[in-house]
């Protein structure tokens, strides 16, 4: 019973750090990380919560590591009117997406 238990934690916690890790959390790391395109912290959290929030309603999440850094501004650009992103909205995405990016 206690095996099983751990293996159900270990499963969850899987599938939960894969989805964490796909749109990680933004750290002050990160905002130092946008080499070239300095952004706050606040506004890489804004581009986080739209990315989360308003590109889940037709899709998945679409991960982040799939698609060039060079790709992912044109990307937001073609579904921002999908999302009904406002210009700043979408600025605030592509940086988190960038800021994301550039970690690794
Ligand atoms: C109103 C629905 C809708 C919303 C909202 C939406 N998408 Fe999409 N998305 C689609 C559809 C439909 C497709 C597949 C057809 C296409 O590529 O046009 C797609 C495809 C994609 C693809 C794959 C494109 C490719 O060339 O492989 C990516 C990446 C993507 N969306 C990202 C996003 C992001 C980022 C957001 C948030 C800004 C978002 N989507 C919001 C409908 C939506």
């Amino acid at each position: 019973m206690k095996i099983l238990l751990s293996v159900l934690v270990i499963v969850v916690c899987l599938v939960a750090c894969e989805s964490i890790n796909n749109v990680p959390p933004v750290s002050p790391q990160m905002a130092v990380a946008t080499k070239g395109r300095p952004a706050g912290v606040a506004l890489l959290r804004n581009g986080r919560t739209l990315l989360v929030h308003r590109c889940i309603t037709c899709h998945t999440l679409p991960p982040l590591w799939h698609y060039n850094t060079e790709d992912w501004p044109a990307i937001v650009d073609s579904m921002s009117h999908r999302a009904s992103l406002k210009p700043a909205e979408r600025d605030a995405m592509v940086a988190y997406i960038l800021a994301v990016r550039s970690q690794k």
